[in-house]
Order: structure tokens, then sequence, then C-alpha cells
């Protein structure tokens, strides 16, 4: 069932995932040098998904560790979002508890569209204000964990996303998966082994302790593309 509930009157956005693994379920090598994988076709698949998103966000490990920008790509993809009633360009959100983010990260180089950072309490008063000289704006759910259901609210409320793409990683998403606000995972299965009892997965962080509190998704979609696989699960 889905637990994802309304506060406040509004409804919260809808939320997709979207990771790409190898085959025994890794999103990135051990020693996280290796985080692209997929072929050609899964970039174009991330940047479909891209183009139905208000906005796209990821965990500040994710933005540190390669030169993402979070933005919708070439114009292409941005004249379809102007078809589908979308802005040009999605907003982006960066998710740090710590407020431990480069800011010299590629993303803040590219101002096509505002920067959003979600903290905690844990970041403090010195590394706020850094925060907030290079994002377009820099707001504190929770003390020490982020609430993200509170946080989706205010993104609907303030910047009207109606629908939100997480692109991990990892941690990012498992606090999704356990807040019970995941709608839609996106799944391209690649075909490689990087192996490794420290390789990133699509759901590091704490996880579920038991079965019966495991998120549950049904199958929706399967499509095989050359050696890829892209699996669409519904919340179920
Ligand atoms: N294959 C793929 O599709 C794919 C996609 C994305 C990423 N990746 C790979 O995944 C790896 C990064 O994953 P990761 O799990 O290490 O990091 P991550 O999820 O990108 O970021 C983790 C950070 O996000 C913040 N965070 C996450 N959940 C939080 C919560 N509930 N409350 C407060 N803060 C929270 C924390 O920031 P602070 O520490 O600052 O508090 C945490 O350290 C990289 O190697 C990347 O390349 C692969």
């Amino acid at each position: 069932m889905n637990t994802k509930r309304k506060i406040k009157g509004s409804n919260p956005p809808f939320v997709l995932v979207n990771m790409a693994m190898t085959a025994d379920g890794k999103i990135a090598t051990a020693n996280r040098a290796v985080s692209s994988f997929g072929s050609a076709r899964d970039h174009e698949h991330l940047l479909e998904l891209r183009a139905t998103a208000d906005a796209v966000m990821a965990g500040a490990r994710t933005v540190d560790s390669a030169p993402i920008n979070l933005g919708p790509g070439p114009a292409k993809f941005r004249r379809l979002r102007l078809r589908r009633g979308l802005a040009e360009y999605n907003l982006r959100i960066i998710v740090s508890g710590s407020g431990l983010v480069n800011p010299k990260a590629e993303i803040f180089k590219h101002r096509f569209s505002p920067v959003i950072i979600l903290t905690t309490g844990r970041a403090s008063e010195a590394k706020l204000r850094h925060l907030r000289a290079v994002a377009d704006e820099v707001k504190v759910f929770g003390r020490r964990e982020i609430n993200f259901r509170a946080a989706l609210h205010w993104l609907r409320e303030k910047w009207g996303v109606k629908r939100l793409l997480c692109e991990g990683g990892g941690e990012l998403n498992d606090a999704l998966f356990r807040a019970g606000l995941v709608d839609e995972l996106h799944l391209s299965f690649c075909p490689k082994i990087f192996g490794g009892r420290r390789a990133p997965t699509i759901a590091d962080g704490r996880g579920f302790g038991c079965l019966a509190a495991a998120a549950r998704f049904r199958l929706k979609t399967i499509r095989r593309i050359s050696d890829e696989m892209f699996a669409v699960f519904t919340s179920a």
C-alpha cells in the first residue's frame, strides 16, 4: 500500500527514482571511481525522464562524485519540456544533512535554473552561509535527518514541484524508501559485475530491519534494448 499522505491539504509531488545498476546490483565500484557505466541509450533514458520532471534531486556525495549539473541537457529535451507545459530548465535539488557540499562542484557553474539545498539542523551557521552564497535557496528540514515528507510538501507549495525525479545515490534513495515516498522506480540493468562488499547499491543507508517493513513495488514494464534491460516498478 502506498503510504503517501496529504498534509495541510496539498498533494506531495509524484516521486520517481531512476538508477543504473550492474547485474550484481551495484551503482558504482567499491572505490567509487566508476559510476557512469550505462550505454548511450541509458543516458538518453535519463534525459527523457528528466524531461518529465519539474525538479531533479541528488545526494551531496553524488553531486561531489562527478561533473554533473542535473540539467535537462540538449535543446531537443528542452523543447519537449516546453511542449509539455514544463519550464524549459528543471529545478535542481541537492540533499546534505551536514551542509557539506563542495561549492566548486560542477552544478554551481551552470546557472540555467535555481539550485535548492535541503539540509538539517546539523549544518553550522558558517556552512549555511557558504551554501547560501552558491545556491538559490537553502532550507532546513529536521534536526539530524531530513524530514522528506515536509520537504516535499514545501517543494510543491513554494516551488510548484509536482513531479520530482531523484537520481540517487543509495543513501538518499534509502531515506526516500524508508519514508514511503517513492511512487515509481526506474532501473536500468547493465551487463557488468562490479562486486565488492563496499560498492554502493540503489538503497544504502539504514535500510529496513525486517521483511514486513520492506518497501514493496510491482513490475509495471520491462524492455530489453540491446544488452540492457529497462524496468519500471510502481509502489505497491
Ligand atoms: N549508477 C547510478 O545510477 C548512480 C546514480 C547516482 C549516484 N551514483 C553513485 O552513488 C555514489 C553516491 O551514493 P551515496 O549513497 O554515497 O551518496 P548520496 O546518496 O549521493 O549522498 C549521500 C549524502 O546525502 C545526504 N543525505 C542522504 N540522505 C539524507 C537524510 N535522510 N538526511 C540528511 N542528509 C541525507 C548526506 O549528506 P551529508 O553527508 O552532507 O550530510 C549523505 O552523506 C557515488 O559513487 C555515485 O557515483 C550512481
